[in-house]
Parts: C-alpha cells; structure tokens; sequence
C-alpha cells in the first residue's frame, strides 16, 4: 500500500466504531510509517460538518484512543489532519455519490493516489447492499486501482438473511475484494494460535483426540449491554459473539495445517472444521449441550449493576440471552471425541479470553499413585486482557519426599514486548489496505457458521423454559458448570 496508497472512504465516521477503533488505527499505521504520505480519509455520515469540525473529532477520538499519542502544535499531527475530509452524505440518494466520486478524484490529485480505494461500512448491515450499489452506480468504482469493501458484523441474522445480503453485495463485489471484518482475528493471541500450533515440535505431535481430553474457549465480559440494547435485544450473545467470534476461535484451534501460508489455504482450512460442526439435531439436543442465561441485577467489582431487563432500550420482559455456553463437536479425524466446551457472557467477574486445552492424564501407575491424584497438563492461551502462553506441568515439590505439584511455565508477551502491541483493528485495517485477507472471514465460513447457530436459535424460539438468570458478577447459569460434570471435567479458572 505504501507504494500507491490509497484513499480511505469511512461510512458512519461520526459514530463510535470510527471513534474508538478506526481514527486510532489509522493514526497509529500512520506513526508507524505504514501509511504513505499519498493517503486519505474521507469521512462520511448524514450530519452535516465541516473539514475542521471534523478533524477535531479525529483528534478527540485519538488523544482519547489511540496507543500513540498526538499533540496539535506538532507538525506530524498537522500533517496527518491535513488528510482527512468530511463530505455529509444521505446514502440513500445515488446522486450524492455523484459528488462524492468528484471529492474522491480532488483528494487523490491532491495527493497523488492512483485510483485505490478502502470502502469501510461502519453502518448497520442493512445498507451494505444499497451502499454498494450506490458506489458503482456513482462511478465509484472506475478508477483503475482497486475497490475492496470492508463491512462489519453482524452478517445477517440467520442463514437466509445473510444470503440476501451476500447476494446484493456480490452484484457489486468479488468475493476476493471483499474482507469482513472479524475483530477477534486480528488480537495478535488469536494469530500466535496457529504460530505456537504449527512451529513447535511440542504441540503438533498432541493436537488430537489422543493426547487431548478436552478445549475450553472462554469469552467473558464484566460490560453489560451499554448503550446498545436496541441492537443487542434482537442479537442476544449467540449471535452477538458466538456465531463469530466463538466459533472463529474453535477453527483456529481445530484446523489441520494448511499447505502454503495462502489466505485461500488457510481459509480453506478453516471452513473444514466448521462444516465438521456437529448439528444439534433437536430441540432436546440443543437443550441438553446447550446453556442459555440473562444477567441479573447483582455486583461486579464491588459496584451494583441492573438486571439486562432494566437496560436502557430492551424489552422489559426480554428473554434475550447475555450468556451462552456449550459442548461443541468437531467430527472429523482428529477430533472426534473431544469436546470444545465454549461460553461466553457479559457482567461475568472478569474480562477473560482464554482458551485452555486440557491434555489427557498420564495413567496412575504405582509410583504415582502414592502420591495422591495427578493434575492433568494444561496449555492455556491468554488472549485479553494479558497476552500470552503458558503451560501447566507437574513436577516434584522440592525438598519433599516426591509429592508432586503442579508448576506453571509462564511466557507473558505483554510484559516481554510491552502492551503497546498493535490493536486488532490496526493489523485488520493495513490488511485490508495491502489486500491480505487471511484475518477476514469468507462467505463460506459465515455460511457454514449460521448454519450451525440457526439450530439452537430455531430450538430457542420455540420454547423459552431453559433460560436461566444469573446474578451480575457470576460466572453464569450452574447448568453451564454441569454441561463439563457430566463429561468428568469442569471450567479451570480463568486469570
Ligand atoms: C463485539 C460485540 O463484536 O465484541 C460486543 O458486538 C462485545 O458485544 C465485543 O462487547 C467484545 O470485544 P473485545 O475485543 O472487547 O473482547
């Protein structure tokens, strides 16, 4: 991207995505010489806002934001501000792309682009087919460098509504130009799974349903639903977080090797695993593997919270989860028989990611046996709010006649490279820009992951008895706890 840069067009600049996450990145691929001096951001939203109004907000986003920290009476600052332009917008009149095209060829003469452009929808999904077609329709779409659109989640609401929506964009866009966004590919644990997996002598030869008893995926969140109850109300956690995030986690961590580091390859991989999901083939199937809770008023962090019912914009009587947990099944060769226990929730005690694989216990033979029950090994990927790896051994307790303790062996890459890793929505953006895709998710991962989340969304719907409420601050509902006991496991704590 260097080489040609590009214009960056950012719909729904005046939200908060743009604020907390995008105006941030930007600045920081900036700082960090990612960007050439040949870039530029045009912002567009309905409010009407002038060049300095808006530069001013970028500035409030990233002193608020942003790992690098910027000053106004710097030059560098006055530089970067320089590329950035705000154009009001109705996006749903096509004559006002006819102005935006004008906008977009006066920026790219003013910095000498080439005609390349980032389309990035920070919108409700349900104008990503018409803002599409608007864009080619505005001539949006003439130059002669390249057009990718970035979109974020949620990708529909079920299978058929993600259809239609991927039919209307692709009238417009190859899938290959395409890149939606998935926030948790781009947290650099979530990368470092398939390093630590594929590099080291030590973990190849165990990832399999020998050696391995069982995978626990934790996504927990100390928030409630913030100002997003109107959006959250119809989503709930199983789509809000599990039809994504989750189940992206579980493909890292199920995929085989792919052949070459391609994104195709690697994509390909990863869809494998999603359609060896095993389907929860009833409602009882669903009830029994899968747990569904609602937060109650309770404490998290010594401070009272409200129950989800009272939250700003959600039904009173909303039956909508806020907690989802369950024993998913990979059915292929290497997994059969190990289950990938997943939950995720909001006002848990903690803000975790975490995944731990348990790894089968040695056999108890007499020399063990006298020294009480052995701990099985444990390797744990911590991915927020810490990163980093460790491992849990068992050794002998030293100057004890051979008791034996479990041990950890920490790697903690937040201390050893110091938390100003770049964000995931940095990594997400400059890919996007140099059009690596591999941290993007493809039309048949999101095809194959809604057709696994449909099943217990059709259960759910047809009966709501199973929802459990749990107080804010917990863990979540107990039968989450028995979905493990029945299998002779339970959660390890997460840190
Ligand atoms: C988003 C969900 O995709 O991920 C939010 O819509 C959730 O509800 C957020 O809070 C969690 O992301 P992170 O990076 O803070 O774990």
């Amino acid at each position: 991207m260097k080489e040609t840069g590009a214009v960056f067009f950012i719909f729904g600049a005046t939200g908060d995505l743009a604020r907390r996450k995008l105006f941030p990145a930007i600045y920081s691929l900036f700082c960090e010489g990612k960007l050439s001096e040949r870039f530029a951001v045009i912002g567009l939203a309905r409010r009407p806002r002038t060049n300095e109004q808006f530069r001013e907000d970028v500035y409030q986003s990233i002193d608020q934001f942003a790992r690098h920290k910027a000053s106004k009476e710097d030059e560098e600052w006055q530089n970067f501000a320089s590329h950035f332009e705000y154009m009001p917008l109705d996006i749903t009149n096509v004559d006002a792309f006819l102005e935006l095209k004008k906008t977009a060829e006066r920026v790219e003469g003013q910095f000498g682009i080439a005609g390349n452009r980032l389309f990035y929808l920070a919108l409700a999904p349900e104008l990503f087919g018409s803002v599409a077609h608007h864009l080619r329709d505005g001539g949006l779409l003439e130059t002669r460098g390249w057009h990718r659109l970035v979109i974020e989640k949620p990708f529909g609401y079920d299978l058929p509504s993600a259809e239609n929506l991927n039919t209307e964009i692709r009238k417009v866009f190859n899938e290959e130009d395409i890149y939606r966004i998935d926030h948790y590919l781009g947290k650099e644990m979530v990368q470092n799974i398939e390093v630590v997996r594929f590099a080291n002598a030590f973990f190849e030869p165990l990832w399999n349903n020998k050696y391995i008893a069982n995978i626990q995926i934790t996504l927990s969140e100390t928030v409630g639903v913030e100002e997003r109850g109107g959006y959250y109300d119809n989503a709930g956690a199983l789509r809000d977080m599990a039809q994504n995030h989750m189940l992206q986690m579980v493909t890292m961590m199920a995929m085989e090797p792919p052949s070459r580091l391609h994104p195709e390859d690697i994509r390909d991989e990863k869809v494998k695993v999603l359609r060896s999901l095993r389907l929860y083939e009833s409602p009882e199937d669903v009830r029994a593997h899968v747990i569904r809770g609602q937060y109650a008023e309770g404490e998290v962090k010594g401070e009272l919270k409200p129950a989800y019912r009272a939250e700003d914009s959600v039904n009173p009587e909303s039956k909508t989860e806020t907690y989802v947990a369950a024993k998913v099944l990979v059915d292929n060769f290497r997994w059969a028989g190990v289950p990938f226990y997943v939950r995720t929730g909001k006002r848990m005690p903690v803000k975790s990611t975490e995944v731990v694989v348990e790894f089968k216990s040695m056999p108890d033979n007499v020399y063990l046996a006298k020294k009480g029950k052995l701990q099985p090994n444990l390797l744990v990927f911590r991915v927020n709010p810490m990163e980093g790896i460790y491992i849990k051994i068992n050794a002998k307790e030293p100057g004890s006649e051979g008791t034996i303790l479990p041990v950890a062996m920490d790697f903690c890459q937040s201390n050893q490279v110091g938390l100003n890793t770049p964000e995931a929505y940095e990594r997400l953006l400059f890919d996007a820009a140099r059009g690596d895709s591999t941290y993007f998710t493809r039309w048949d991962e999101v095809a194959s992951a809604w057709q696994f989340v449909d099943r217990i969304a059709a259960a759910w719907s047809q009966n709501d008895s199973d929802l459990q409420l749990y107080p804010a601050g917990s863990w979540g509902p107990e039968a989450a706890d028995k979905l493990l006991e029945e299998d002779g496991f339970h959660w390890w704590p997460v840190n």
